[in-house]
Order: C-alpha cells, then sequence, then structure tokens
C-alpha cells in the first residue's frame, strides 16, 4: 500500500510517500512485528528564513506559506516516487497539536485531496509521529519502550506499550525543553530556531563558569521544569552586561552551562523512568534529540543500566512527513484503517493519552 504523510503542523510543510508491505490489519491480536516499509520520497520546506526576522514563529504568516508549498512539494514526491495520486491508499495527516491555521492546511489538503481520490485518511497526533519514528527502519526496538518527547512546544515522559497504547509518566510543568533553547537563544542575541545555535555556541564555552539551576533535579517525580532556567539565564545575561554588550566568551559560557543543565534534567528524568519502569528500551525524539550532548549522556547513563537509546535519523528528528506517513501506516496495520474522507476538525491542543486505539471517527 502506499502511503501519503503530510505535516503542517508548525513551520515545516513535510510530505512523504512510503511504501508499505505488510497487509492492513494484519497486526491485529497477534504479537507486535515490526512491519515493513520504504520510504519512496519525501520533501521539507522550512519556514525558518521566513520567520527568522520576528524570532519565532508567526502563526498567521505559516498557514499562508503552507498553503503555497503543499501543491508542489506534492508533485514533487509523486514524480521522485514513480507514482501518480491515484496510486495513494492512505493519507496520513498531522491532526493535532500543533497552530490551528497551519493544522487546517494540511488538513483541509488531506482531506480534499481524500475525497477526490475516495482514499481513506488517519489522522495524526504530532507527537505520536515523533514517538514511532524510531521505528523506522529498526528492526531491534520493540514494544514496550519509554520514550521521551521533546520539541520545541512538548517534553514528556511516555511508557509504550504499542501502538496507540501509551501512558504519560511525567511532562513539564511550564515551559518545553525546546524553548528552553530557543529562549535561552534569543538571551544570547541568537538566530532562531535557538537549538542548534545554543549547542554550536556551546562547543567553545566552558560549563559551571556560570551557574544556572537544574530544576526538580533530585525530586521524586518524572515532571519536569524549564520556566526557572530561562529566568536564570536572563539573570545571569543581565549581570554580564545585556544581550547587546556581552562578551564572545560569556555568550559562549552561558550557552554551555544552559545546554548542560536542560540534558543534566532530560537525563536524570529519563534514567528515573527506565528503572521505575524496569523497562530497557528507551526512544528520544522530537527536535530536540538532535542535540548531540544530549544523545551522549543518555547514552552513557543507560548503558549503566544495560538499557539502550533509539534515536530518530537525524533528518527526522525535526518535524517531517515520513514520521507523519509512518504513524499512519502502524496505526492501519493495527486495524485502524482510517476513515472516509468527510468532515474533520484540528486538534490545535490534543493530550496524547486521548489519541490511543480504536481510532476516533473523524
Ligand atoms: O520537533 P520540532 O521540530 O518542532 C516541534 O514540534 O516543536 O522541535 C523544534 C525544537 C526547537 O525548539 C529547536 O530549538 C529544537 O527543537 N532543536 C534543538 C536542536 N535542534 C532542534 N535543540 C537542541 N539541540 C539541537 N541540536
Ligand atoms: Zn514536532
Amino acid at each position: 500500500m502506499i502511503v501519503l504523510g503530510v505535516e503542517t503542523s508548525c513551520d515545516e510543510t513535510g510530505l512523504a510517500v512510503l511504501a508499505l508491505d505488510f497487509p492492513v490489519g494484519a497486526g491485529v491480536g497477534d504479537e507486535y512485528r515490526p512491519p515493513q516499509a520504504r520510504l519512496l520520497a519525501q520533501a521539507l520546506h522550512s519556514q525558518v528564513d521566513l520567520h527568522r526576522l520576528y524570532g519565532g514563529v508567526v502563526p498567521e504568516l505559516a498557514s499562508r506559506d503552507h498553503l503555497l508549498r503543499l501543491m508542489p512539494l506534492l508533485e514533487g514526491v509523486l514524480r521522485e516516487a514513480g507514482r501518480d495520486l491515484h496510486d495513494l491508499g492512505l493519507i496520513g495527516v498531522t491532526q493535532g497539536p500543533g497552530l490551528a491555521g497551519a493544522l487546517l492546511v494540511g488538513c483541509s489538503f488531506a482531506y480534499g485531496l481524500a475525497a477526490a481520490l475516495d482514499c481513506p485518511v488517519v489522522p495524526v497526533h504530532h507527537l505520536e509521529g515523533h514517538l514511532l519514528s524510531p521505528l523506522f527502519g529498526v528492526d531491534s526496538l520493540t514494544f514496550p519502550f519509554v520514550a521521551l518527547l521533546v520539541s520545541g512546544g512538548h517534553t514528556q515522559l511516555l511508557r509504550a506499550d504499542k501502538v496507540g497504547e501509551y501512558q504519560l509518566l511525567g511532562e513539564t510543568i511550564d515551559d518545553a525543553a525546546g524553548e528552553a533553547f530557543d529562549k535561552t537563544a534569543q538571551l544570547l542575541g541568537l538566530g532562531y530556531p535557538g537549538g542548534p545555535e545554543v549547542a554550536r555556541l556551546a562547543e567553545s564555552g566552558q560549563v559551571g563558569r556560570f551557574s544556572l539551576p537544574r530544576p526538580l533535579l533530585g525530586r521524586p517525580t518524572l515532571d519536569l521544569s524549564f520556566a526557572g532556567l530561562k529566568t536564570a539565564v536572563l539573570t545571569q545575561v543581565r549581570k554580564a552586561g545585556g544581550t547587546a554588550d556581552l562578551s564572545a566568551v560569556d555568550r559562549a559560557d552561558i550557552a554551555a552551562e544552559a545546554q548542560q543543565a536542560i540534558v543534566d534534567v532530560l537525563v536524570a528524568k529519563s534514567i528515573a523512568a527506565l528503572k521505575e519502569t524496569g523497562v530497557k528500551s528507551l526512544v528520544v525524539a522530537g527536535g530536540v534529540s538532535a542535540n548531540q550532548l544530549l544523545r551522549q549522556s543518555l547514552d552513557k547513563e543507560a548503558s549503566k543500566l544495560n538499557a539502550s537509546v533509539y534515536y530518530p535519523p537525524l533528518n527526522l528528528c525535526t518535524d517531517n512527513g515520513v514520521m507523519i506517513a509512518w504513524a499512519a501506516g502502524l496505526r492501519a496495520a493495527q486495524g485502524d484503517c482510517g476513515s472516509p474522507a468527510g468532515a474533520f476538525s484540528v486538534r490545535p491542543r490534543w493530550p496524547l493519552s486521548e489519541r490511543q486505539l480504536p481510532a476516533p471517527l473523524a
């Protein structure tokens, strides 16, 4: 079956075409076996240049840009995959969470296409897309696993027992980890998005010269908190002269300490989640999972528990259409064959716990 994935929840227009080599519903009642899938084509348009001027995503500009990009990207992926519209057997589209306008553009596009082609649609939860992406093309990873989801809008620890069966173990009580990176970058006068910029600058910085807190570290909870860190960075930046007058050395040292503080908290909570559940696999996904210090630290600490850590390939860490097509395909393999195109809604706020099997009809 050929699956089209459509992602427009924030500032990336992502499309992908996958070929799935398993019959729909084959996974129902059976022990979970990783299905076979081949990536035929993918295309991604990042709006980073569009929003950079404003230091963050401008929702209305995001929606308008998705609208401009979707058709040419679709034509491109179909051409590259050597398929045409009528080959599509399933469309997966991000239904939420995300920016309402951006989601509406993607869903209108996907449901319109599905109506024209008489093809079912699986509405995909964006975080489930991230969560399942490390399973793509990896035979060694099976359920159950603990997932650390770290994106610009979310930071959660979950236990995944099968596709569609997730238990929330802990989550941020305020800012997301990606947000902490982005706000630190802003305070340091760096560009948007902040995570990669802070990480790059931190390479030449010294950890510990500035002191930043590790919120909720050592407390008996799997919840996380990053708002206090942002305030502490602001205080240190002011002490060192303010954003505009920071020396290059201070800038790099604050970046290094901020990155270390975020990573320390994420690692400690992930390891605590592995210990608490007794699970031996940790999946890390979402934009922040691209962070190299986070990867090295998690690998080191998890190995002490004989646990393995799985990451998506670097090009699938941030938002993309492949993870949406893949999540839709995995849902279909579990018997969630989607719904015929018809009325749809978007879910800008959508707890993952509400996206369990069987799927609600759109
Ligand atoms: O998952 P994602 O692409 O979009 C959301 O769903 O939010 O995540 C974007 C976030 C941004 O906050 C960005 O600064 C962060 O991921 N990010 C990173 C790195 N690459 C992206 N944070 C730290 N280190 C990185 N290398
Ligand atoms: Zn994301």
